[in-house]
């Protein structure tokens, strides 16, 4: 089976040449293994958390699309999406919210480092917090869980949404989905050899610097003029440059093969002047870009094509998140009137599965027990039992193929015999069609869990 890769992308900026190198050719050189589902998309939900400029969110769902597309990802290949455009992905999160616990919450780090800014400056600690920072990490577990993605290449400050992913995932598997979970648990995929492009400075390429290279923004002329703004030491031409001390040879060394790589340290160390050296660095760059930059203008300049393909995105991934939908809200119990009428039928076919017995002390200081299939449906509930091991005995019984175990209709209800004893009633239905339907799906669970045993 292809392993799942899935990751998200925050619509707040337009890339530079850093997120190029750093995230866009890295993701998109994996998306082409053979044995890889890549699933890419533009986390503009997660966008609308840091950024209330609508344009600039507009503009920047528009430019990363354009971006990617320009870079060479397959987009027949991959899923390529954006979050807003998938309905499944806030319906999930709410469900997940309703088991998430505050206290997980309480602990992310983005949100402590909110609080922590608040208390030092003295103002209420969840001044400036929306409840959409602090649920930031449900949100995105939906994301994941809703592609059942194995894993999800980040950067180090997500990895502690992917634990929180993990935790919420097992505690939704557990309380719907105990004996066959619905939701995988993803791995985290850290980024480590991926190259952190040094800035125009020498500090990690970032828009918070201000120091960043553009892509396609600007044109050539923009990405040379940044080029140009390179800081270097004051070693004149003919001096010798120290090649691994310069961040302008990291950047170069980022395009470069190792060969032209070698070739450059050498023109460096043998006294190139930095002028001429960023002559150099322009060109290699360029080399790649020009025709991703020609592909990046024309999408741009034709919206409708990257609206087109971003619609296509969301209707393969809608294929997968539609029915999944519906298995999650069914095994909460969000099920449609007529299915819970007709629970008998439809869950005949999952053959028992997951049914089990729950016994329970009654208000009289009896022991009872209950028959529940495998999406926590009430089928059964026992007579009173003086003794727990009375309970223990029955239920023992009614998995057993051995015992003779009799459906007797009572009315609209049924009861449970084993031999001569009543064990259980069954649910009454509202007509016989349902009474009869309820007593084939306790036939069916009994007969899946004696085949179990
Ligand atoms: N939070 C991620 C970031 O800022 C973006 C993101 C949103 C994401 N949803 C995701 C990444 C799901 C991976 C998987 O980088």
């Amino acid at each position: 089976m292809n392993t799942r890769v899935l990751t998200g992308i925050t619509t707040t900026g337009t890339p530079h040449l850093g997120n190029y190198a750093g995230a866009i050719r890295p993701a998109i050189r994996a998306s082409t293994q053979h044995d890889v589902d890549a699933f890419f998309f533009m986390a503009d939900y997660h966008a609308l958390i840091k950024c209330e400029d609508p344009e600039r969110i507009a503009r920047s769902r528009l430019e990363l699309a354009a971006t990617w597309i320009a870079a060479g990802l397959d987009v027949e290949r991959v899923t390529f999406y954006r979050q807003s455009d998938i309905p499944e992905i806030p319906e999930l999160s709410w469900l997940l919210t309703c088991v998430t616990a505050k206290g997980l919450m309480n602990r992310a780090h983005a949100y402590k480092a909110s609080v922590d800014q608040n208390t030092a400056k003295g103002v209420e600690a969840d001044d400036g917090v929306t409840l959409g920072l602090f649920s930031y990490p449900v949100l995105m577990a939906a994301d994941i869980l809703l592609f059942n993605a194995n894993k999800v290449p980040v950067g180090r400050d997500q990895v502690q949404h992917l634990e929180m992913t993990r935790d919420i995932a097992q505690r939704f598997n557990h309380l719907y989905a105990p004996t066959s979970p619905l939701f995988v648990l993803p791995d985290v995929v850290i980024e480590e050899d991926v190259a952190t492009l040094p800035g125009l400075d020498g500090r990690k390429m970032s828009k918070s610097y201000n120091n960043t290279i553009p892509l396609f923004e600007g044109g050539a002329k923009a990405t040379r003029a940044a080029i140009m703004r390179i800081v270097t030491d004051s070693r004149l031409p003919g001096e010798p440059k120290d090649a691994d001390g310069s961040h302008l040879f990291t950047l170069y060394k980022a395009f470069a093969t190792r060969e032209e790589s070698q070739a450059f340290r050498a023109e460096l160390e043998g006294g190139m002047g930095w002028g001429d050296a960023k002559q150099a660095l322009c060109e290699r760059v360029e080399r790649d870009l020009a025709p991703m930059r020609e592909r990046y203008d024309d999408l741009i300049a034709h919206p409708e094509r990257i609206e087109e393909i971003l619609q296509a995105g969301a209707i393969k991934a809608r294929s997968l998140a539609t029915p999944f939908m519906a298995q999650i809200r069914d095994a909460v119990g969000l099920r449609q009137s007529a299915t819970v009428a007709k629970a008998g039928k439809s869950k005949a076919k999952s053959g028992g599965k997951g049914a089990r017995f729950v016994s329970f002390r009654d208000e009289d200081g009896s022991f009872r027990f209950r028959l529940l299939d495998a999406a926590g449906e009430e089928l059964l509930t026992s007579e009173p039992f003086a003794q727990p091991k009375e309970a223990g005995r029955i239920t023992g019984l009614l998995q057993s193929s051995d015992a003779n175990v009799e459906l007797v209709i009572d009315g609209l209800r049924y009861r449970v015999m084993v031999g001569d004893e009543l064990v259980a009633y069954g649910r009454a239905g509202a007509d016989t069609a349902e009474r009869d339907a309820g007593m084939a799906h306790v036939r069916e669970t009994l007969a899946a869990m004696s085949q179990a045993e």
